[in-house]
């Protein structure tokens, strides 16, 4: 065995179980002896997949994705081109993914997986993902409004008033009535008791949640909202369940759908309890077009991202971040992603060139390899690799020929034929639509249009008999509303999400 061989295949060897990445790489030849693993304890280490377009992040998630739900671990992708989506179907033994196989020396097993199709809203085929206003919190939704500062934290305090007042904001009508009646005349007080919310802030507010409206925002906000316990499922036979949330149809909106993903991640982190290190994490949760989170985010924003994204390895969830370039990703995040498998970039331009030498400086030093060299070099399903080995230690870095998915690389055939099929579709297919905050507002601007201030008290009054357990309108409304009633006293977690009680 050669050195290499021998060094590498001892940093990348694993006690307990592990998934399979691919082979080392020297001189242009595979070493059949450098098989570079990936520990499942680490899988829960977060990861960075990144890569100019075309070079195979995609294979290499579909890759992870499979051998995590083969050994028991549900995993979560974004699927935003839809070309994830082919992992239920086996693969093809006479395409590219079969000569991959012949060239590391292994025999090519065509094999589909357990797969569940989602949707944003229902914007496109598989079972909609929803959530209410008031779950997914003021952050989140300022970032989808590309709100400042300012808008923001005026934000966060409407959403404190509707909390303390009883008031559901369900949807984006709900919301939208609620700023109205912040703006109107009989409002006015209501929003000079809120304290250091102007008017404007309000104005401009509501026009831009005009554009979140028809930008897929009326579908995805909404009732019942998803569980995302329903992300941690195995199948029968115990393969993870391979959850693919279905992007093309959102493509074009990729503020609305970057929100939403990092809206289940908060939600994950808020949900599950504190475990500790695990033998394999509970969830792998594959974020792609990454970047997108922080593109134009708040300060306030940034931080949240980062303490989740910490916080959340402890709940037994690994994430793992899709990109171009390293440089995409805060640099707080990305000190935290133990695993990186860097796929080619590109060097053209004088911008690329930069680009190429910040990603070799997040590299450790190779003692086999100039990276600068190497990075623009790579063939397409080869990767520069460093993961972080059982004990915790960064091994070393590697030119990996990657392994090839054994599913079909490409898209399912029937995207909504199978979401019918599943155990979902009966919980979230179809659309609740709860009396909400909505009309509450609305009966209470329509009374007494001379005694403006009178009905908001009124309603408040009501509101504190209804949490006594009153019988007027009021209380009919709060106590028969399906799912969650806000009460009294809400907390809010990371993100300003409804905090859950476990
Ligand atoms: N591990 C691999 N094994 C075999 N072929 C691969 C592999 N990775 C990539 N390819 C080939 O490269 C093509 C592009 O890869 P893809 O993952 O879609 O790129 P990206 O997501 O970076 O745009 C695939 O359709 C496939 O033909
Ligand atoms: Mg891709």
């Amino acid at each position: 065995m050669s050195d290499f061989g021998k060094t590498i295949a001892a940093a990348y060897a694993a006690e307990g179980a592990s998934i399979g990445v691919g082979k080392g790489v020297l001189d242009g030849k595979v070493v059949s002896e450098a098989d570079i693993r990936l520990p499942l304890r680490s899988a829960n280490r977060h990861g960075l997949i990144a890569g100019a377009t075309g070079t195979g992040k995609t294979r290499t998630l579909q890759l992870l994705a499979e051998q995590l739900s083969e050994q028991g671990v549900p995993v979560f992708a974004a699927d935003v081109k839809g070309d994830l989506s082919g992992i239920a179907a086996p693969g093809d033994a006479s395409g590219p993914a079969g000569k991959r196989a012949a060239e590391l020396g292994e025999k090519f097993e065509p094999t589909g997986f357990p797969a569940e199709y989602l949707s944003l809203g229902g914007i496109g085929p598989g079972v909609p993902i929803r959530a209410t206003v008031s779950d997914f919190g003021p952050q989140l939704l300022a970032k989808v409004l590309e709100a400042n500062d300012t808008q923001e934290q005026s934000l966060a305090l409407v959403f404190r008033y509707a909390d303390t007042k009883g008031l559901p904001l369900l949807d984006l009508s709900d919301l939208r009535a609620l700023l109205t009646f912040l703006e109107s005349d009989a409002g006015k007080a209501e929003l000079s008791g809120i304290g250091g919310v102007a008017s404007q802030t309000i104005g401009v507010l509501l026009r831009s949640l005009a554009g979140l409206e028809d930008g897929g925002g009326n579908e995805l906000f909404g009732e019942p909202q998803f569980d995302v316990n329903d992300l941690l499922r195995t199948a029968s036979d115990g393969r993870g369940v391979i959850s693919c949330l279905e992007l093309p149809a959102v493509q074009d909106k990729p503020k609305l759908f970057s929100t939403a993903l990092m809206w289940l991640l908060a939600e994950l982190f808020e949900a599950l309890p504190e475990v500790g290190d695990l033998e394999k994490p509970k969830l792998v949760f594959f974020f792609d077009e990454a970047h997108l989170l922080f593109d134009e985010a708040t300060e306030a924003f940034r931080e949240s991202v980062i303490q989740t994204v910490r916080l959340i390895r402890s709940k037994g969830v690994g994430v793992f971040f899709i990109t171009q370039a390293p440089k995409d990703i805060h640099e707080d995040v990305l000190a935290q992603l133990g695993n990186r498998v860097q796929h080619a970039l590109r060097a053209f331009t004088p911008d690329d060139e930069k680009a190429l030498r910040a990603t070799v400086r997040t590299f450790p030093k190779s003692e086999y390899y100039k990276l600068e060299e190497l990075l623009p070099a790579l063939g397409t399903g080869e990767a520069v690799v460093t993961i972080l080995s059982e004990g915790g230690v960064p091994t070393p870095v590697v030119h990996t020929k990657m392994q090839a998915p054994r599913s079909r690389m490409g898209a399912a055939n029937d995207i909504a034929a199978a979401s019918a099929q599943s155990p979902l579709a009966s919980k979230y297919a179809t659309r609740i639509d709860s009396q909400s905050a909505r009309e509450l507002l609305a009966a209470r601007l329509e009374t007494a249009p001379d005694e403006k201030q009178q009905p908001v008290k009124e309603a408040h009054r009501d509101a504190a008999k209804a949490t006594r357990g009153g019988t007027d309108a009021l209380g009919d409304f709060l106590n028969s509303r399906q799912g969650k009633t806000l009460q009294k006293e809400v907390v809010r977690g990371v993100f300003g999400l409804l905090r859950k009680r476990l």
